[in-house]
């Protein structure tokens, strides 16, 4: 069996090409290298024994995903994970967003329609849940309006499948909705990247760790939480990629219940910025410096995932605790600085 990983160069699609690799897919990577580099490919090989098979594609180029499609005609199934995800930029410069999100996605689906069968699953996010009224969030809670750009561009890719899967019923697809994804391989052969300084908690907390950042400054501790932080339900990124490697089983083996699913990705767990504090300290035997500051504009209390049809239908469940996440992160962070 031969998968197309689209962005899978990056944080997760790397994590989740070792997975399949180990499963026995074969695997076709196509990256643009505008967040990635290509040593992630060594750290693949390396864990697996194995180079998956690489293409420098920008799937903006509509031209180039038709001929990659012509090229490859074997696939089974595509994991599209190649966007931009920088909330941030994507409020300075929502265009580009909704270019490299939105058009790469209609491209790769309008290759995807012209088969007789195909099989794709796409990376949301539970950003499209906003703050919840109920916790934890079922696949059913309302998607509330977007904060931001990036947002919106999960919730719009969410729709065009919707909507392309109704006519075109031969293209069964999952849409898989993160939590927030942490840590690294625990060989420290392949891990998150940022560019500059980062925007998510956990790489701000190994970066302090390691005397890049000065001190983390924790967003707001006035919340109505269990110490006034906000709470997030993060997750290990092998146990994220599993999840991928059992929603692609389910569509190969035809048993979705229809050609359009969506399922929760996270621990059913929900941490606070401080008990995430606590368990880098925990783990690293280090002090972290860092103060209160504000709160930060466009932040949720409290969003923590419920499971538990995740759990059923892709017979899949998270294993890794906050800890065992928190230790790879931070051997990944001195590994990198070495
Ligand atoms: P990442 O930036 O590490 O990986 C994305 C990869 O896609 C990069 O290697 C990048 O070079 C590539 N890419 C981007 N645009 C491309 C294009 N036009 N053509 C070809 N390749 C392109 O990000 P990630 O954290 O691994 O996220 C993967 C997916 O999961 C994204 O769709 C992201 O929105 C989604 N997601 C991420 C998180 C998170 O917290 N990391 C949470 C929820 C959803
Ligand atoms: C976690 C908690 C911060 C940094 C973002 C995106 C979301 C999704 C995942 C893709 C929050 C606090 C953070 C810092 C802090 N990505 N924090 N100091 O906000 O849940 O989600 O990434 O889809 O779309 O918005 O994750 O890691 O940024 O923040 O106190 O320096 O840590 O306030 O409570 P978030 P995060």
């Amino acid at each position: 069996m031969k998968i197309l990983v689209t962005g899978g160069l990056g944080f997760i699609g790397s994590h989740t090409v070792v997975e399949l690799q180990q499963r026995g897919f074969e695997v076709l990577i196509v990256d643009n290298l505008s967040n990635s580099s290509l040593k992630v490919l060594e750290g693949i090989t390396e864990i697996t024994g194995k180079a998956p098979e690489f293409e420098k594609t920008d799937l903006r180029d509509k031209s180039a995903v038709s001929a990659l499609f012509k090229k490859h005609k074997d696939l089974d199934g595509v994991i599209h994970f190649a966007a931009s995800k920088a909330v941030g930029e994507s409020v300075a410069n929502p265009l580009l967003y909704y270019e490299n999100n939105i058009n790469t996605l209609v491209y790769v689906l309008q290759e995807l329609s012209k088969l007789e069968q195909a099989n794709f699953i796409f990376s949301s996010s539970c950003t499209v849940y906003g703050q919840a009224d109920e916790l934890p969030i079922t696949e059913n809670a309302p998607v509330k309006a977007a904060e931001s750009p990036y947002g919106n561009t999960k919730q719009i890719g969410e729709e065009i499948i919707r909507d392309t899967t109704r006519v075109n019923e031969q293209i069964a697809a999952i849409s898989l909705r993160y939590f927030n994804p942490i840590g690294a391989h625990p060989s420290a052969a392949i891990g998150e990247l940022p560019i500059g300084v980062p925007q998510n908690l956990v790489p701000f907390i190994t970066q302090t760790g390691a005397g890049i950042r000065e001190k983390l400054s924790v967003f707001g501790n006035d919340y109505p939480t269990r110490d006034g932080t906000c709470i997030r339900d993060y997750i290990h990124v092998v146990d994220l990629a599993k999840a991928h490697v059992s929603a692609l089983e389910r569509l190969l083996k035809k048993k979705s219940d229809s050609n359009y699913e969506v399922f929760n990705i996270g621990t059913g767990t929900g941490s606070t910025v401080m008990e995430v504090i606590e368990s880098f300290e925990r783990v690293s035997g280090n002090k972290l410096n860092y103060q209160i500051a504000d709160r930060r504009p466009g932040d949720v209390i409290a969003a923590f995932a419920d499971t538990s049809l995740a759990n059923k239908q892709l017979n899949w469940k998270a294993e890794s605790t906050l800890d065992e996440a928190m230790a790879s992160a931070w051997l990944w962070e001195q590994k990198i600085r070495n």
